[in-house]
């Protein structure tokens, strides 16, 4: 139901998906049957956020540290990226999804190369919500290879080190585009950010969820919504009551 839904919805939510391992321990299964259920938890979160009217939707899908996870489970979650775009991305097109993808793209296995690649390239036209798959994912891999970009552009001539300033570095990241989150969302009930959207989440609202990410339902996901709904974001600045305070 739309009147759920806060009136300042955020234009673009990112969420750290957390707590598939622990998820399954408590239910006595492998850490993979918990990678399964997150997998299942995503197509509805795409579906609220779109409800929601939010503009971007970002899951962290994988980052660029969990390489350092048992090779088992790697090569599971490698094949649950599969599973996932082969099984969904003709139904998220459909629903005029737009998806985007961020991370080192160069230290992947080729077929998840085309598979993301073919994702971005068949849904680019959609005009609906637009999923930012965060896959081999590490901020600060991301700012390295921005810097490196710039740093080419300067020895090459095209750029002056003086005009370096945040637009040039924020062209180059991997969500050149797209503005920076609004709200970032972490379920498992783990308060930290392991190396996402440093750059990206300077002005970002953050809600801590204890809830583990295979129970991330609409409720969760609405809630969290509220919650950045009583937010007063200030950039720095004084929010408009307090300046009216005694003048
Ligand atoms: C998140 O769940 C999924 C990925 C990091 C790929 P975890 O696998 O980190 O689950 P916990 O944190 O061990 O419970
Ligand atoms: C962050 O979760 C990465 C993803 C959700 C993909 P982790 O489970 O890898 O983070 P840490 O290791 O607890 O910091
Ligand atoms: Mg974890």
């Amino acid at each position: 139901m739309q009147s759920e839904t806060p009136i300042t919805s955020p234009r673009h939510v990112a969420i750290i998906m957390d707590g598939n391992g622990r998820w399954a321990n408590a239910r006595g299964l492998p850490r993979t049957a918990g990678h399964r259920a997150g997998v299942e938890r995503v197509r509805e979160a795409v579906r609220t956020a779109a409800e929601a009217e939010i503009e971007y939707l970002t899951l962290f899908a994988f980052s660029s540290e969990n390489w350092n996870r048992p090779e088992q489970e790697v090569s599971d979650l490698m094949g649950l990226l599969r599973f996932f775009i082969r099984r969904d991305l003709a139904e998220l097109h459909r629903e005029n999804v737009c998806i985007r993808v961020i991370g080192c793209r160069q230290t992947i296995q080729p077929d998840i190369r085309a598979l993301l690649n073919e994702a971005e390239e068949r849904t680019r036209g959609n005009t609906g919500i637009t999923l930012v798959i965060a896959f081999n994912y590490g901020a600060r891999d991301e700012l390295v290879r921005a810097v490196r970009q710039i740093a080419e552009a300067v020895r090459s001539g095209d750029m002056d080190a003086a005009s370096i300033d945040e637009a040039a570095l924020a062209s180059r990241v991997d969500t050149a585009g797209i503005p920076d989150p609004d709200l970032v969302i972490r379920t498992s009930g783990e308060q930290r950010l392991s190396n996402f959207l440093l750059w990206q989440a300077a002005y970002s609202e953050f809600v801590f969820l204890p809830c583990l990410w295979p129970d991330f339902d609409r409720a969760a996901f609405l809630e969290a919504l509220a919650e950045y709904g009583r937010r007063d974001r200030r950039y720095g600045a004084v929010s408009a009551p307090d300046l009216a305070v005694g003048s």
